[in-house]
């Protein structure tokens, strides 16, 4: 695997694989890279000739009192990482590089609509940052295809709409939630759960597993949402949101028969989301 830190070579390495008319997958990410990360990878290369990943922990997405400055940064494991999983190709710009004229004076992309809801409304700016960033990281590698993870949900969405109406000519791949055993989605953050937060983190997918079974069976959305929260405060979790939505995040309509239940929930200091998609009838 090629590692760069200069866009000039990266820029390079590029230009030959599209010269031989290589495909090129592309998959950004902030590091600190766990089996979630390497499973996208792995989809990537199904998608490609060759693969290229980003670390990159980007300051535009990170709201003044997250966790920016204490964000795991693990750039010799995720290296190591990145080589078994066969990837090609490592790009680990520096602030200077990605933000030329600096993080105030950059040119900012903002996408309307999707990103004013959930996640969106409790993380002001989050999602324009992660269009800012991922803009220049497409235009970096002008990758054919780039990967991003479904436990994501909503900026799946956000880079979709951001894709096709910047007009990218670039194919979005969705990948499956990597899980651990007992279903919590895997995330750099569940490394800040101390022992007794981390037993109780599943629970968060359950509530979802819950909501999804009663609403598929004819329920009431807003009494499941309800239930779920109720239960998700009774063992001690602090949710920002539960909601049922459709894939385009819009409140369902009683036609809409695909669905999605999105959380956000704070256990101690640490926020996790997770979401699930299911069919009611
Ligand atoms: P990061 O949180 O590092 O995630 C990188 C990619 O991995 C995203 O597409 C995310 O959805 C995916 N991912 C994370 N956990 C996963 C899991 N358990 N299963 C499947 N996929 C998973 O998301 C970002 O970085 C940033 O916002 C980024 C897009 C890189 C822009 O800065």
């Amino acid at each position: 695997m090629q590692t760069f830190k200069d866009l000039q070579a990266l820029r390079t390495c590029i230009a030959e694989w599209r010269d031989k008319k290589e495909r090129i997958a592309f998959v950004p990410t902030m590091g600190n890279l766990h089996a979630g990360h390497f499973s996208l990878i792995a989809l990537a290369r199904q998608h490609a000739d060759k693969v290229v990943a980003s670390v990159f922990v980007n300051p535009t997405q990170f709201g003044p009192n997250e966790d920016f400055d204490r964000y795991p940064r693990t750039p010799v494991d995720d290296a190591r990482g990145l080589v078994e999983a066969g990837c090609d190709a490592l790009w680990m710009p520096d602030v200077a590089q990605m933000y030329p004229f600096g993080v105030e004076a950059t040119v900012k992309v903002s996408v309307p609509g999707v990103t004013e809801v959930l996640d969106g409304a409790h993380r002001p700016g989050h999602f324009d940052g992660v269009a800012t960033v991922v803009s220049r990281l497409f235009n970096q590698v002008q990758p054919h295809t780039a990967v991003f993870g479904r436990k994501d949900y909503q900026q799946l969405a956000v880079i979709r709409y951001l894709v096709r109406d910047l007009a990218f000519p670039i194919e979005i791949v969705g990948a499956p939630t990597a899980r651990a055993p007992d279903g919590l989605a895997l995330s750099s953050r569940n490394q800040y759960l101390d022992e007794a937060q981390r037993a109780l983190a599943p629970t968060l997918y359950e509530s979802l597993q819950a909501v999804a079974r009663s609403v598929a069976s004819g329920g009431d959305i807003d009494a499941a949402e309800q239930e779920g929260l109720r239960q998700l405060r009774a063992l001690g979790f602090d949710p920002d949101y539960l909601v049922v939505r459709t894939p385009a995040l819009t409140a369902p309509e009683s036609h809409d028969t695909r669905l999605v239940a999105l959380v956000a929930a704070r256990l101690g200091k640490t926020r996790l989301i997770d979401n699930l998609e299911f069919d009611r009838t």
